[in-house]
């Protein structure tokens, strides 16, 4: 008979653990760029299927390796998740073997524990690992867990998991929250989409990708609406059913680009961009001196002359204000910059180490304190030997290789797969000269 399960269509990884990227510097960027789907929209999307017994059909998923793991933690719960083509990926969560989400993908990946919300909320019981996730910062998820207690968990935690149950069934309430927390936002929209009866969220976070869930989460006939800019409310339902979503496009990777060509002296047009979610970081461009324009969903960039960009002061927020996640890239610009500029990252206490890479590079930086650093530029980049340490700064690192005079190494290659659909491949497109290097 034959065999009639879908075609898993499947990305064949580099099979190498250990990788690098040997870029030729100092040659400008030209050409077009497609934005993939967002990586921080895919990883909930995928979780958020799980409230439904029926098949979810996801489009525009970018092929990295966090949406991996999170399909192989679905899988080894017994979810059903077929891949029939590239950037797509079907979820059926009829049933789940197991309601344990391990150690293995915590340590992989931090936004596993998203799957907390809606596993209590499907099935009233979860043993989930404290995640790991990035190298930025403690990293805690005690407002998660706060949240989901609010909403009538009970939670135990021992030996590095948290023992989480909902007896009988989650129940809406009030959850604030004493800072703007995404996953912590998307966990308890998650959780409070089944609960019984009203939950009010506050401050909720107002990135696109929360949006994009809740667009997601009403196609699947859940009641949730953003009634203020930091307030969405959650009418609990029984069951919720399957849907289709187009994922957004992923503005931070759009805005890696949108450097990439500024710090090469380029021009580049960038493809399906997610120009509306940009407000803040095109306001900092626009300060710096790259010239850009937009008409649709492309982006064009034309890169001034090195030393006619001006320095300028940077402070990251939560949403609409600039994103932490592009704050290593715009250092990159800013070293390019004429002038002192001030980075004052406000949501992670240790997002700055990376810049010490970059001083390897050349680049005039002063690392004040933990939220605190200074770059003062123009300053010519060199090609050198640097490490990744995660997955923002390491595409950063790749974006001042390509800036720099002469060749660079750069060690840690496998952070930027997590985040970053074919890389390589769009970066040789615009004209880049950058390999893959195993390193056994
Ligand atoms: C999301 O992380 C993103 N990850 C991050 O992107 C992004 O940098 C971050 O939001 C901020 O925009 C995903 O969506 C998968 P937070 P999240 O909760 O939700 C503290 C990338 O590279 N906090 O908004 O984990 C926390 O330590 C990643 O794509 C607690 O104290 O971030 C931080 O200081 C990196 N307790 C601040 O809140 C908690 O329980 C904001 O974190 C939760 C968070």
């Amino acid at each position: 008979m034959a065999d009639d399960r879908p075609f898993h269509w499947e990305y064949q990884e580099p099979p190498v653990e250990r990788e690098a990227f040997r870029v030729e510097g100092g040659r400008p960027l030209r050409g077009e760029v497609p934005v993939s789907g967002s990586k921080n929209a895919s990883l909930k999307l995928l979780a958020a299927a799980v409230l439904t017994g029926e098949r979810c059909r996801f489009t525009n998923v970018p092929e990295i390796a966090d949406v991996r793991v999170m399909v192989d933690t679905l899988r080894d719960l017994g979810v059903v998740v077929d891949h029939p083509g590239p950037n797509t990926y079907e979820v059926a969560a009829g049933d789940v073997d197991w309601l344990f989400v391990p150690l293995e993908a915590a340590a992989k990946m931090r936004a596993s524990f998203i799957l907390l919300g809606p596993l209590l909320a499907r099935f009233g019981r979860v043993i989930i690992s404290n995640p790991g996730g990035d190298r930025i910062g403690r990293r805690p998820v005690n407002l998660h867990v706060e949240a989901m207690e609010r909403l009538g968990a009970e939670i135990a935690y021992r030996n590095g998991y948290y023992f989480a149950r909902a007896p009988g069934r989650l129940r809406g309430g009030l959850v604030t929250f004493p800072d703007v927390t995404v996953m912590g936002t998307e966990n308890a929209v998650l959780a409070a989409t089944l609960a019984d009866g009203h939950t009010t969220i506050r401050p909720a976070a107002q990135e696109p990708e929360v949006d994009d869930l809740i667009t997601f989460l009403r196609k699947m006939g859940a009641d949730v609406v953003r009634t203020a800019p930091d307030t969405i409310e959650v009418e609990g339902r029984r069951r919720l059913r399957g849907a289709e979503h187009r994922v957004i496009a992923d503005r931070i990777e759009a805005g890696t680009f949108i450097v990439a060509a500024a710090v090469t002296g380029g021009e580049v047009t960038l493809r399906n961009a997610p120009c509306d979610h940009l407000g803040a970081f095109l306001d900092v461009m626009d300060r710096v001196g790259v010239s850009i324009s937009r008409e649709g969903d492309d982006i064009s960039v034309r890169a001034a002359p090195v030393g006619e960009y001006a320095a300028t002061d940077i402070e990251t927020a939560p949403y609409p204000g600039l994103a932490t996640d592009l704050q290593p890239p715009t250092a990159v610009l800013l070293s390019r910059a004429a002038g002192t500029s001030h980075i004052h990252e406000a949501i992670f206490e240790d997002r700055l180490e990376w810049l010490e890479e970059l001083r390897r590079m050349g680049a005039d930086v002063s690392i004040v304190d933990d939220h605190h650093a200074s770059i003062t530029g123009p300053c010519p980049l060199r090609g050198s030997e640097v490490e990744m340490s995660d997955l923002r700064a390491g595409a950063s690192l790749i974006l001042a290789a390509l800036a720099a005079e002469g060749e660079s190494v750069i060690h840690g290659a496998h952070q930027v797969r997590r985040g970053y659909e074919n890389i390589e491949r769009k970066f040789l497109d615009l004209g880049a000269r950058i390999e893959h290097v195993s390193e056994g």
